[in-house]
């Protein structure tokens, strides 16, 4: 073996030590019926997109929290049909799995600003509130673990406060009216609960309601007119260079830059 050759050698064995190659267990699932093996331990919906399925709907922020992507599959020898959100959820072998882009719910329409801070408003608006049968059937199949069939139970005693806080958690994927046997649209109902509770109930905090009136009397109006006259390349570096409040900030942190507060 020539010196170069030993060079290559040694080089290339080094090159592989660096990089030792990574075995990708694929797996069996079936999208929509049909059979494809995609890798051990991807999502739901990466699997789909690793089979060739291109999400137009149905995504959002991949991330758990925009609700855009509730899903329902099966595994394998199992009955159940199983709920989830497909960007959080991992495969199994022979999981049955499709993607429910949208899910039809009845949502009331109503003008906010009329609206009082009382319950039978909601139940004008959502008179199937009454038809809950307390089945739970909401509550299993909820992603968020909220305590949909409680928040229900709480509007239908008038306590508006405590449906807004017992759904905080919620992202509207719509599962629950999905699997609800009185078809409830319970999302819709808690994000009006959650809207009457924030805008009507709940005390108004001091430096929010300092925070609006500054907008409304025209204190920003300066500096978003200089944004607006800005091309988009100055923009992204104003955007880069910006300073994030650290993770851990307390409560008086402040920017360094003091002059929009
Ligand atoms: S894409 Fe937003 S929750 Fe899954």
């Amino acid at each position: 073996m020539s010196g170069s050759e030993t060079e290559k050698e040694a080089h290339t064995t080094a090159t592989e030590e660096a990089k030792p190659e990574v075995a990708i267990n694929m797996i069996p699932v079936f999208v929509m019926g049909k059979r494809y093996d995609v890798p051990e331990g991807l999502t739901i919906m990466k699997a789909m997109e690793y089979a060739g399925y291109k999400f137009i709907r149905g995504a959002g922020c991949r991330g758990g929290v925009c609700g855009a992507c509730a899903t329902v599959y099966r595994k394998a020898g199992d009955y159940k049909i199983y709920a989830g959100l497909a960007c959080q959820t991992v495969i199994e072998p022979n999981m049955y799995l499709t993607q429910i882009p949208f899910y039809p719910a009845n949502r009331a329409e109503y003008r906010f600003e009329e609206l009082k801070p009382e319950p039978e408003e909601i139940f004008k608006l959502y008179p199937e509130v009454f038809r809950c049968l307390a089945c739970n059937a909401c509550t299993k199949v909820c992603p968020m673990d909220v305590e949909v069939m409680d928040a229900i139970a709480a509007i239908k005693k008038g306590d508006i406060a405590k449906a807004a806080e017992l759904t905080f958690s919620c992202i509207q994927c719509g599962l629950c009216a999905s699997r609800c046997l009185g078809e409830l649209p319970q999302y819709h109902i808690f994000q009006l609960a959650r809207r009457i509770y924030g805008a009507k109930i709940a005390p108004q905090a001091e430096h929010l309601k300092q925070a609006a009136q500054a907008v409304e009397e025209g204190k920003y109006e300066k500096v978003l007119q200089e944004l607006m006259g800005m091309g988009i390349e100055d923009l992204k570096i104003l955007y880069q260079e910006r300073e994030i409040e650290p993770e851990m900030a307390g409560e008086d942190w402040e920017p360094a830059d003091k002059r929009h507060l």
